[in-house]
């Protein structure tokens, strides 16, 4: 059961900060008094003030120290300055989720100087509790902790826990950058439709609503990828066509390699922290 009044502080309120907020606030299961949304500056500060009614504040010790978790969800490049601020701030039991790409665990205990961490990858469609977050934990946790951290993850869809943190960095390349490559190719899409003769808004309307019908294809459907592309594309017809095109471009080897691109980047992000 998870304690209503368990302090919770979300340092960083940008896209995914304010998702974890909303949820929070929306499980009921959290006293908003006990939610405290770090700012980064007085201008942050007023914006959100006009629309959560929560704690808005700026990093300061006092609020460090009276948290019971900590949500790190700034920017892997902003880290260093705001552990220069807090580290050995935290209290000594408190839980710290971070949902910064790159940072291993390791890291993050040298810099806040704090042992109980959880790393999670999560996407950007946790906002209608659709994401899928991998986490790995430090090894010291307690039962109480890992119960309040999940709780906190599954708030936003699936979540897959490993013991493998090496793994978050192609976490991070496919599922946490994942949606982008779906908008991506529906846009390459759209500007077909273009080039074949259709309107702006019709070309919008057409692949969106086909990415839209897609996801939910694949939600409704437990059959393998391999399979349901089988029941679009019949033999000799016009999908036939298009993917046959894909194969002999070798597209398959593209989209590996820009993964392996988005792996290095993150790779790369955590030896600038090490
Ligand atoms: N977006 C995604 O789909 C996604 C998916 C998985 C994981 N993530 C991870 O989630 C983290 C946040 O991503 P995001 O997309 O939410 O980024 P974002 O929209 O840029 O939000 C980060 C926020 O933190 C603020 N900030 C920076 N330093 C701060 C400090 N010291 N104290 C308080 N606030 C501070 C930033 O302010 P300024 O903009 O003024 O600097 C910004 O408002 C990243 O580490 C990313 O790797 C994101």
């Amino acid at each position: 059961m998870i304690d209503k009044q368990v302090k919770i502080c979300i340092v960083g309120c940008g896209n995914m900060g304010l998702i974890y907020a909303q949820l929070l606030l929306k499980s009921g299961k959290i006293n908003p008094k006990s939610l405290v949304l770090i700012a980064k500056d007085e201008i942050q500060q007023n914006k959100l003030k006009k629309d959560y009614f929560v704690s808005i504040e700026l990093v300061s010790t006092s609020i460090i120290e009276a948290a019971d978790a900590l949500l790190l969800a700034i920017k892997p490049q902003d880290f260093n300055n705001l552990s220069k601020e807090i580290e050995g701030r935290i209290k000594s039991d408190a839980l710290v989720i971070s949902i910064m790409a790159g940072i291993n665990v390791k890291t993050l205990q040298k810099s806040l100087n704090h042992e109980f961490i959880i790393r999670a990858m999560p996407n950007a469609p946790a906002l209608y509790g659709k994401g899928i977050t991998v986490y790995y934990s430090s090894n010291s946790l307690s039962t109480r902790e890992m119960e309040f951290g999940e709780f906190v993850l599954n708030l936003t869809g699936k979540t897959i826990k490993t013991d493998k943190e090496e793994l978050l960095d192609s976490v991070t390349a496919i599922s946490g950058s994942g949606p982008a490559y779906f908008f991506y190719l529906t846009l390459q899409m759209k500007n077909a439709a273009i080039n074949l003769g259709m309107d702006a808004e019709m070309a919008e309307i057409l692949v969106r609503q086909t990415l839209i019908g897609s996801a939910e294809m694949a939600a409704n459907n437990s059959i393998m990828m391999s399979e349901l592309i089988n029941t679009i594309a019949s033999k000799g017809g016009t999908t036939e066509a298009a993917l046959s095109y894909f194969n002999f471009v070798e597209l398959d080897q593209i989209i590996l390699s820009a993964l392996e691109k988005a792996t290095l980047r993150s790779k790369e992000l955590a030896q600038k922290k090490d």
